[in-house]
């Protein structure tokens, strides 16, 4: 039998009793339960460091990768540990071997530092950025067909596309990306997938052995519930040669061939840190089978979302983000503002937003501007209720007045 998720769940972590923590896509939390398991890790570190550094912790490591391919459905040896979704999209888009000229497909809406990241590729190794502009709502097959137009154009002007890169979930706005159907068609057309699933474990069922992708990137500390400074690279073997960690260490080799997988694990075998976050997963994942399971908090945290943003959307008069098909919203939800006017820039109204809901209303509101209108992006999860979207709904009506 497992407990009702809502409010009375709150207690299993450590948020702040008055907080209203409609934020979980940004930093995630991890459950009280975890603390001990954790700190016993740490404390094994401080007991035998050359033990525990040199052997027993790296094989323990091992063992949670191996647990987590069980809910990816892949083969443990195309995933390795990082430290968060930047430091793998880094180790991926900064190794890999492109050549000037090369083209990389990408989109407006990614996150702001994986975008960053590629204009580092440009203006150092002279890469060709091909951006799609999106804006929402979309049906997914309008962004099939975007892509596919981008990629005839660019085709018809010189080709060389060598990678896309896309989310599986963006950021802002928090909408679900048609990460499979684009997955195909750029492999269709000979260009390797890049995705960026930061948000994607624990919110959404994954199968990467299906899916195929050449390069995934996911955080276990978003929607997984682990400690923060957890996040997987999924590499197949056929690709394994190609990526260095974004810091060498003792183990690189040179491949000219892209599947060559040979260093591979110990290339990326972490070097000196505490390794406990990565140590947990097994424990979050236990947890997370504990209280009812994947399917059943992804059902809750997509359930609350929905009927939140459309609360929320209610008092305002306005519409959450969604398409005639309805694959927008996974446990994030984005909910139109009502009109304002301000002489503040779009960086000023995010950051008033932000600082307000955190300093004066003790919540934290993550508004973007798309399609030329302002969205909110709340976040699903199980310790929330519908009331907590209500509350926030009367906080962003407040804040609006302010600006
Ligand atoms: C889509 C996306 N990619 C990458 C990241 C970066 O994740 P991290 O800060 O864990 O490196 C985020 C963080 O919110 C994100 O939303």
């Amino acid at each position: 039998m497992t407990k009702t998720f809502g409010k009375a769940f709150r207690h299993e972590f450590s948020l702040e009793p008055e907080y209203i923590p409609i934020n979980h896509g940004s930093f995630g939390v991890y459950p009280n339960s975890l603390k001990p398991i954790l700190r016993s890790y740490q404390d094994k570190a401080e007991n035998h460091p050359d033990r525990w550094n040199r052997f027993e912790g790296h094989k323990l490591a091992r063992h949670n990768i191996e647990r987590l391919s069980k809910n990816l459905k892949c083969d443990p040896a195309h995933l390795s540990f990082a430290l968060n979704a930047s430091t793998g999209m880094n180790s991926i888009l900064r190794s890999f071997p492109f050549k000037e000229g090369d083209k990389i497909l990408m989109y407006q809406t990614s996150y702001a530092s994986v975008n960053q990241t590629l204009n580092f590729l440009r203006d150092h190794y002279k890469v060709e950025l091909v951006s799609i502009h999106l804006d929402y709502p979309l049906e997914d097959d309008e962004i099939v067909e975007l892509t596919r137009e981008a990629i005839e154009r660019e085709n018809s002007n010189g080709g060389n596309f060598r990678m896309a890169v896309f989310d599986a979930i963006t950021s802002v706005p928090g909408v679900r990306f048609p990460f499979e159907k684009i997955n195909r068609l750029v492999q269709d057309n000979g260009i390797l997938s890049l995705i960026d699933a930061a948000h994607a474990i624990g919110q959404i069922e994954l199968n990467l052995g299906e899916l195929d992708a050449d390069f995934f990137v996911a955080n276990c500390h978003k929607w997984s519930f682990t400690p923060r400074g957890c996040a997987i690279l999924y590499v197949p073997s056929r690709n394994q040669g190609f990526v260095h960690p974004t810091s060498i260490n003792y183990a690189y080799e040179f491949h000219a061939d892209g599947a060559d997988c040979s260093s591979f694990a110990l290339e990326h075998a972490p070097s000196t840190m505490d390794l406990s976050a990565f140590l947990c997963v097994e424990a979050a994942l236990d947890y997370r089978e504990s209280i009812g399971g994947e399917e059943a908090i992804m059902a809750y945290t997509h359930d609350i979302a929905i009927r939140g943003g459309e609360l929320v959307a209610k008092k305002f008069g306005t519409q959450i983000m969604e398409n005639s098909t309805r694959t927008l919203t996974a446990s994030m939800v984005n909910i139109e503002l009502p009109p304002f006017t301000t002489t503040k820039t779009t960086k000023e109204v995010m950051d008033f937003f932000l600082n307000k809901s955190i300093y004066e209303y003790n919540t934290t509101l993550s508004v973007c501007k798309n399609n030329n209108k302002w969205w909110v992006r709340l976040s699903g999860q199980i310790y929330l209720d519908l009331d907590d979207f209500e509350k926030v709904a009367d906080i962003i009506l407040s804040i609006i007045k302010q600006l």
